[in-house]
């Protein structure tokens, strides 16, 4: 209560009600703007928020890999020891079986606040570039 700014982006995340897209500042995604200058995007919930024409082309190849990688295969791949409980149905070993999830993924991992990983340790920047990918991408890639 009190005094917070508006736009303290990037504290604990916590939280629970997407702000109103009007007037939203662009300050909530600063790293992202210096490569992209001029989107508006509403990094506030797992819709874009703008046009996939204005945003960096975000792939399997220059981001997905190694989000997946640190990210999820931790129990969601195939060759993992423990997967902590997570499905043998849902592994993310290609790009094809991300592909697949790519619904799940969106809700569970890109949402505000995320739930997967169970860690909660995505940046909002991560989330705000895996909606870029699964929801700009050509499919597949
Ligand atoms: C510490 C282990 C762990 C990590 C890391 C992890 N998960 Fe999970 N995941 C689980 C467990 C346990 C379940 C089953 C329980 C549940 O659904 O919450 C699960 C289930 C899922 C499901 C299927 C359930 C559904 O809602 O459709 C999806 C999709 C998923 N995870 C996506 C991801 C993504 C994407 C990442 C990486 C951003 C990730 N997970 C990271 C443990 C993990």
């Amino acid at each position: 209560m009190g005094n917070h700014p508006e736009t303290a982006g990037g504290g604990l995340g916590g939280r629970l009600t997407p702000p109103a897209d009007n007037g939203y500042p662009e300050a909530m995604v600063p790293l992202l703007l210096l490569a992209c200058s001029g989107s508006s995007l509403d990094s506030g919930e797992t819709s874009l928020g703008g046009d996939c024409a204005e945003v960096p082309v975000v792939t399997y190849a220059n981001f997905g890999e190694g989000f997946i990688l640190h990210h999820c295969q931790g129990c969601h791949a195939s060759t993992t020891q423990d997967r902590y409980g997570a499905p043998e149905t849902v592994t993310f070993d290609t790009v094809e079986q991300v592909w697949q999830a790519r619904d799940r993924i969106l809700d569970r991992a890109a949402s505000e606040p995320p739930t997967m990983p169970p860690a909660a340790s995505t940046t909002k920047d991560d989330r705000t570039r895996l909606r870029w990918w699964l929801l700009c991408a050509e499919e597949g890639t």
